[in-house]
């Protein structure tokens, strides 16, 4: 009898770790009746998620700040490195991921994605005066990247040789102390880190010219919230099409690529 008990207890923990069972995202009715809509986010982003003092600001923290208005709910931010969004999503500890998270087929398959709201890519940064000067000379380089992310994904199917680092700005501070000969990073938080640093720094940095990914950006939930996610793309649709987020990346002096342009 024990030996039965303990095959199906066995059965049963093995199924969960296919299908993810305990982990549950909150429903619409749930986030709406608590009062608070709980993100989770790693603000090492600019312009996306970045500290500013104590506080948590840009771009997504101002959307999820009008999301939350059309729901009726409190914004709670909950502040992490980018894996801990990621795992954290899938876990169901919070509603929302809200870290420029990009939406892949592979990370479909653990957590929920809103439509995306606009165009990214990943970019090459290398130190004033490098010979790479294109992707193709990336053949046999150390390249830096944030753990986790699409970055390193690209480094691994690239088959590059690649550090990765929890911080954005230890990747960053890696590629100056020459332990890398370039960081890969999306273009957007390249261009903010790039210039907050040469414009503090005689030896520069650059910014290379070839886009080489498309990265639809959007927001993670964990499967069971469906409806919430569909609530939340109806008011992210809203805001793509009247202008707003348009103007947000404007605020923060980015420029914008619709999620349509793809
Ligand atoms: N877009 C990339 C990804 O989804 C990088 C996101 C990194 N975000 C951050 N807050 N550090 O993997």
């Amino acid at each position: 009898m024990k030996k039965i008990v303990a095959l199906v207890l066995a059965v049963a923990m093995l199924m969960c770790v296919f299908t993810g069972c305990g982990a549950k995202g909150r429903t619409l009715d749930e986030v709406k009746s608590s009062g608070e809509l709980i993100i989770a986010t790693s603000p090492d982003f600019p312009p996306f998620e970045e500290l500013d003092g104590q506080d948590v600001v840009g771009i997504e923290i101002d959307i999820m700040n009008l999301v939350c208005e059309k729901l009726g709910v409190e914004l709670v931010i909950e502040t992490m490195d980018f894996d801990s969004v990621l795992l954290g999503i899938q876990a169901g500890k919070y509603d929302v991921g809200v870290s420029g998270i990009t939406v892949t087929e592979s990370r479909r398959k653990n957590m929920l994605f809103t439509d995306s709201y606009c165009l990214a890519a990943q970019s090459i940064v290398v130190t004033e005066g490098s010979e790479i000067a294109a992707k193709a000379d990336l053949e046999g380089k150390k390249i830096s990247v944030q753990s986790g992310t699409t970055a390193e994904a690209f480094a691994m199917e690239n088959g590059y040789s690649f550090d990765a680092y929890v911080a954005n700005s230890d990747a960053q501070a890696a590629l100056v102390s020459g332990k890398v000969d370039a960081w890969v990073i999306d273009n957007l938080t390249a261009i903010e880190m790039v210039d907050a640093y040469n414009s503090e720094h005689d030896d520069k940095l650059v910014i290379l010219d070839e886009a080489m990914t498309t990265e639809p950006y959007s927001f993670a939930f964990a499967f069971g919230s469906e409806d919430l996610v569909d609530a939340v793309s109806e008011i992210l649709n809203g805001l793509v099409e009247d202008g707003t987020i348009e103007a947000l990346f404007e605020k923060y002096d980015a420029p914008y690529i619709s999620p349509d342009a793809e």
